[in-house]
């Protein structure tokens, strides 16, 4: 099978954990996109939800697929979110923020009864920082001296730039910076090393946010959740 069809398997199985009535934290990326039009599917079939999206994009796509939205301000608690990620270790830690979307993301994560993320199987790594570089995101004020500190963490930063050169905006108008570690040994003192830099509006580590990850393999669906994994 294509990644893209693992990926829709993986979106489309994560609309089983969302009831009547819910509230739903809309993820970003393009394997979530699958869950979202599924969702769009049910919702036009007579499904109750109210969705918070994560970033700009998906907030256009479940306008688009009639998903009524509603804010974290208006419905505090989440009952489920479902979101992607880039890569996702055997404690079911995660490294976010491929689309630039993890500070939202991790908000929606963290106001959430329950997590699921959606990936197909080339996500799953030993350890995080192997494959993906850690996307922080950082305000423009005084990045390159941000950059500065975060390179004292061991790592090599390259700013996220678009087509053109042009350094890549986020919804909330901050830069990421992409930081390639040899590898993540110690996620939890990390993503609070980084917090701690003045300058870092938040990182892309998601450490014990999640409670399932659905995963697209060549085999069909496979499951990870907090009791599969030793
Ligand atoms: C966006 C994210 C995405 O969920 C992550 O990059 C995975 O995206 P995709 O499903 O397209 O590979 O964290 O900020």
């Amino acid at each position: 099978m294509e990644r893209e069809e693992l990926k829709k398997l993986a979106g489309e199985k994560a609309v089983e954990h969302i009831e009547d009535g819910m509230v739903v934290g809309l993820g970003t990326g393009s394997t979530v996109e699958y869950t979202l039009r599924k969702l769009g599917e049910l919702v036009r079939d007579g499904l109750k939800i109210k969705g918070i999206p994560t970033s700009v994009h998906t907030k256009k796509i479940a306008q688009e697929e009639k998903i009524p939205l509603t804010t974290l301000e208006e419905n505090p608690v989440i009952d489920v979110t479902i979101d992607g990620a880039d890569e996702v270790d055997s404690d079911i830690n995660l490294i976010k923020g491929g689309g630039g979307a993890l500070v939202r993301e991790k908000i929606i994560a963290f106001n959430s009864k329950k997590v699921i993320i959606v990936i197909d199987d080339s996500k799953v790594v030993k350890c995080l920082g192997i494959d993906f570089p850690l996307p922080v995101e950082v305000v423009k004020f005084g990045w390159t001296s941000t950059k500065k500190t975060l390179e004292k963490l061991d790592c090599n930063i390259e700013l996220r730039q678009v087509m053109g050169n042009e350094p890549f905006i986020t919804d909330n108008s901050n830069y990421i910076l992409d930081c390639e570690f040899e590898r993540i040994l110690e996620p939890e003192q990390l993503e609070i090393d980084i917090n701690n830099i003045p300058g870092v509006v938040e990182n892309g580590l998601f450490i014990d946010l999640v409670n399932e990850v659905i995963v697209g393999g060549k085999q069909g669906i496979l499951t990870l959740d907090k009791e599969s994994v030793v």
